[in-house]
């Protein structure tokens, strides 16, 4: 039996729907950022950047890349939570770092994101546990405990820009290196870090 499946591209309206299902400009989700008055959970930050509908005119503002190293373009910060762009040629990564005690959701926005998993073993050493490939508008997050390293991988040759929700901000971190039990500590909005300015 067959039946009959309708299919538009006409957008989504913005008016009238629920208010979990509306759709938001870059503009929309900072001022919905801006309205939270307790902190959100994970779930939450993933569903807010799921419903985000990117003016690529937005974007543009946010955006600047360096040869060397990814960069870091904060667009809201508040006592509960941030969101920030950030900007990838190929081959750029970060240390395999936590976020310590955060929740975070990262949208693709161009480009494909490679992200790798990792996991301590009994003696506490960082190891290799999973890799997932994210492709432009996939949406993922960062529960806790989590120990990861996100980046463009070596093979793209397209450059990639993230959008990266974290609740609270992000503040001191840790971070790891493979095989070692050793943690080391990273303040991701120190000036000295390339990575911002
Ligand atoms: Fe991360």
């Amino acid at each position: 039996m067959s039946t009959n499946v309708t299919q538009t591209n006409t957008p989504v309206p913005t008016t009238g729907e629920p208010e979990q299902t509306r759709r938001f400009t870059l503009a929309a989700l900072t001022a919905a950022l801006d309205a939270l008055t307790v902190a959100p959970t994970q779930s939450e930050l993933d569903a807010l950047l799921r419903r985000l509908e990117l003016d690529p005119e937005e974007l543009r503002p946010h955006l600047g890349f360096k040869p060397n190293t990814y960069t870091r373009h904060r667009i809201f910060r508040s006592e509960l939570c941030e969101m920030l762009v950030l900007c990838w040629l190929p081959g750029h990564r970060t240390a395999i770092h936590d976020h310590n005690g955060s929740y975070g959701a990262i949208r693709i926005c161009e480009g494909a994101m490679e992200e790798e998993i990792f996991a301590m073993n009994e003696a506490g050493e960082v190891v290799s546990a999973e890799t997932h490939a994210r492709a432009a508008g996939e949406v993922t997050g960062t529960d806790v405990p989590d120990i990861h390293r996100i980046g463009n991988a070596d093979g793209n040759v397209e450059r990639m820009i993230t959008i990266h929700v974290y609740a609270p901000p992000l503040r001191v971190i840790n971070t790891y290196q493979l095989g070692s039990a050793e943690v080391g500590e990273c303040w991701p909005d120190d000036p000295a870090n390339p990575a911002n300015g």
